[in-house]
């Protein structure tokens, strides 16, 4: 793979970003810098879900129209993205004239392909899942994860999704890593067990204007989740004059593909919906679709906008700062589980990993190297056992980053640097260069040596994950080339290199009173 093509879902701009959101936005973003530092060329779209019942009436509730609600409610998703140092390369919004054009030009393909038909549609709907359900799916009077639904009965047009059900099934046994986890894989499977209906893919424009006009029939607009999933392949250019290079280049080429983030409460349309449109319009389908956990409060319960407690990142990140919570959420919550999150379970970690363990070493090896060598970086590493078995485990880091990365498992990735660091300040521990500085200054030096390089290695591989922070600490230690493949050796460290010393780059967080 010589790209790296990602996405997240696009939000619905009925509420601000919170935590869920911030989630899947940041593990996007340190997938995509760490395809970028294997040397890949990456793309990441993000963006706002515009259209639909929820948002014209989220709209009307606050007396708007439905795109200035929507102007202001992606401008908070930016500025919220900007704090988090999200890197993406479009902001991806369906009301954009170009992807409703796009969007027109696959319903008018698939009419004309007699992938579309008109019926009568009588069965239920949710707004705030913007889904429709049968009646067996609906129990007690509501969809099968609780929310409220309307009973509707109107004509609308239909997506012939069931003639696709053998091929989607087919296509997932024979594409092992396209859903994942596993145990997402088998839930599509499980569902695709039961016939598969069609997919109603209208709305009469009698009861919802806020969507994108059907080509073939203007009574009608288009149904969300039809519109919302097509961004993934016309932000690439599907559709789009003029962008067939770009299109072929990030969408259809073998050496790239589309990887969809998403939780595990979207599964459905992202892996059976999708697959099932892309396969009427011949297109093919993306690489993978990762369905990741959810973020648990204390109670070990889903934080969720309707139970009107989701926290946000500010709640975390006024604390700790942001790039700590970045690394909190990327190596504490195993990439595809549920996983809490709480202000003692982030202070906990940011102290454990990040101010104890590479804040210590940065600052025990830089102010011994200050004091007895002159701001001066010594020349090389001892020969001895302890120092060749840190060596082995240095240069084996990068690889085990990478083989972790590419399997979509960032925290065992973060887990090989931090035992890295962790027998780097073992190695310190017995070595006791701080001792040997006054009686055998060779011997401290060459040991503060071989702390400075694992200083330098792990933190070119952690950067993805603490870009400023790392990079700050990459300048302290004099190091000019953070390439992949500079993470991959030992002994780049020049002798000579000015080393600085500089204040506590993680200092210590007390935990608060108050939580
Ligand atoms: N607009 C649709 C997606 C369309 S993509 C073509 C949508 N939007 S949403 O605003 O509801 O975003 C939901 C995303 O946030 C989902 O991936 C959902 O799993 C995630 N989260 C919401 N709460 C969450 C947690 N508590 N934890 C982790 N992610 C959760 O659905």
């Amino acid at each position: 793979m010589k790209r790296f093509y990602v996405t997240t879902p696009i939000y619905y701009p009925n509420a601000k970003p919170h935590i869920g959101t911030s989630y899947s936005t940041i593990m996007a973003d340190v997938l995509k810098r760490y395809h970028k530092l294997f040397g890949r060329e990456a793309y990441f779209v993000t963006g706002t879900d515009e259209h639909g019942q929820k948002i014209q009436q989220a709209a009307e509730e606050r007396g708007l129209s439905p795109l200035a609600h929507c102007d202001e409610m992606a401008e908070n998703y930016k500025t919220a993205w900007k704090d988090l140092e999200i890197d993406y390369d479009h902001f991806f919004r369906t009301t954009a004239e170009w992807h409703i054009q796009s969007v027109q030009t696959c319903l008018q393909k698939l009419w004309d392909k007699g992938e579309i038909y008109a019926d009568t549609y009588e069965g239920w709907y949710s707004v705030s899942e913007e889904i429709f359900y049968t009646d067996k799916e609906v129990v007690d009077g509501k969809s099968p994860s609780g929310r409220d639904v309307t009973r509707i009965k109107e004509k609308n047009y239909f997506f012939k999704m069931s003639k696709y059900q053998q091929q989607l099934i087919d296509y997932i046994n024979n594409n092992p890593g396209f859903i994942e986890p596993d145990v997402r894989k088998n839930e599509v499977l499980g569902f695709l067990k039961q016939p598969l209906g069609d997919l109603c893919i209208s709305r009469p424009k009698s009861r919802l204007q806020w969507g994108v006009e059907l080509p073939f029939d203007t009574d009608y607009v288009c149904y969300v989740w039809f519109d919302a999933l097509l961004n993934y392949a016309t932000a690439v250019g599907l559709g789009r004059t003029g962008m067939e290079s770009d299109f072929e280049k990030w969408w259809n080429s073998d050496e790239a593909g589309a990887h969809h983030l998403l939780g595990k409460d979207i599964l459905t349309t992202h892996a059976v919906y999708w697959p099932t449109m892309l396969m009427a319009l011949g297109y093919k389908l993306p690489k993978k679709i990762f369905a990741h956990g959810w973020i648990l409060n204390k109670d070990n319960a889903k934080m969720s906008k309707s139970q009107g407690q989701l926290a946000t990142a500010k709640d975390f990140t006024d604390l700790v700062g942001v790039e700590p919570l970045r690394y909190f959420l990327a190596h504490d919550i195993h990439f595809g589980n549920d996983a809490p999150i709480s202000i003692e379970l982030v202070v906990n970690r940011v102290n454990n990993d990040l101010a104890n363990n590479i804040g210590n070493l940065l600052s025990r090896s830089s102010n011994l190297i200050v004091k007895y060598f002159d701001g001066k970086c010594p020349g090389s590493s001892d020969t001895d056992e302890p120092t060749k078995k840190l060596i082995a485990l240095a240069e084996k880091a990068a690889d085990i980053v990478k083989e972790k990365i590419e399997t979509f498992d960032p925290s065992r990735a973060l887990e090989a640097i931090i035992l890295l660091l962790n027998e780097a300040n073992r190695f310190l521990e017995e070595k006791a260069p701080w001792t040997t500085a006054k009686t055998d200054v060779a011997q401290a030096g060459k040991d503060l040596y071989s702390a400075i390089e694992v200083l330098r290695i792990s933190a070119i591989l952690l950067s993805p994950v603490l870009p400023e922070k790392m990079s700050e600490l990459l300048t302290r230690v004099g190091c000019q080339d953070r390439s992949f493949t500079a993470a991959q050796k030992w002994g780049l460290t020049k002798e000579g290199t000015p080393i600085e010393k500089g204040s506590p780059l993680f200092p210590r967080i007390e935990m608060p009173k108050d939580v």
